[in-house]
């Protein structure tokens, strides 16, 4: 009876680490776009983010010529698509966008902290944070035109910024070129 009684009791443990296994597995399938809270989630970082950009000297000049509406629009499709979300980016790529712009690694540095301010702002967790920001960093590279730590610089008088969204794509949203589940 008692063989019986440990044999059972071994069984039922067993089933238990099945199950904590199949839910850690679960969790770790769950994409980033999921994790941080989904489209509605990187809309209200998003928005919070370019508040913060408006107001931040050290890289606010760089905005001057540009349709904010556009840029956000992107930005959001941008996070979407690298996350795993369903949206496809349909904007520049960061080389184009960013060209004789004239950005220096310390004005990246600055977005980026901005940028984790509004992350922090609505408590996304540190993992899910410094995944996104890798999920990043590599596009600095692009971005970047001046080594140097120096923030505030002008933006080049010659630079042409791209052209407004139609109404009808602001209409429709960062989300309506892929009908995957949201
Ligand atoms: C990881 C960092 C960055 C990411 C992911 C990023 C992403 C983007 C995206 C998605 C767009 C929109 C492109 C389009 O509408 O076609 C854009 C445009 C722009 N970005 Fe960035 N960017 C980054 C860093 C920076 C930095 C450091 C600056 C300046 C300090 C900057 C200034 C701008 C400006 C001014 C535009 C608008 C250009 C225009 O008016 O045509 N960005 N960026």
């Amino acid at each position: 009876m008692r063989k019986v009684m440990s044999l059972a009791f071994a069984l039922c443990l067993l089933s238990g680490l099945a199950v904590a296994a199949s839910a850690q597995e679960t969790m770790a399938k769950k994409s980033l776009y999921d994790r941080l809270g989904g489209l509605e989630a990187i809309k209200a970082v998003v928005n919070d983010f370019a508040g913060r950009v408006a107001a931040d000297t050290r890289i606010n000049k760089k905005f001057a010529k540009t349709n904010i509406e556009r840029l956000g629009f992107h930005l959001v499709q941008q996070i979407c698509a690298a996350t795993g979300g369903p949206c496809k980016y349909e904007g520049l790529s960061m080389k184009k966008s960013h060209t004789n712009m004239k950005v220096t690694d310390g004005e990246f540095n600055a977005l980026v902290e901005d940028l984790v301010a509004s992350l922090d702002k609505f408590n996304v967790p540190e993992p899910e944070k410094k995944e996104l920001l890798s999920a990043l960093a590599p596009m600095q590279a692009d971005i970047v035109e001046v080594k140097s730590t120096a923030t505030g610089t002008e933006l080049p008088a010659n630079f042409k910024p791209a052209k407004p969204l139609s109404k009808k794509k602001v209409a429709a949203g960062p989300a309506a070129n892929k009908t995957k589940k949201m």
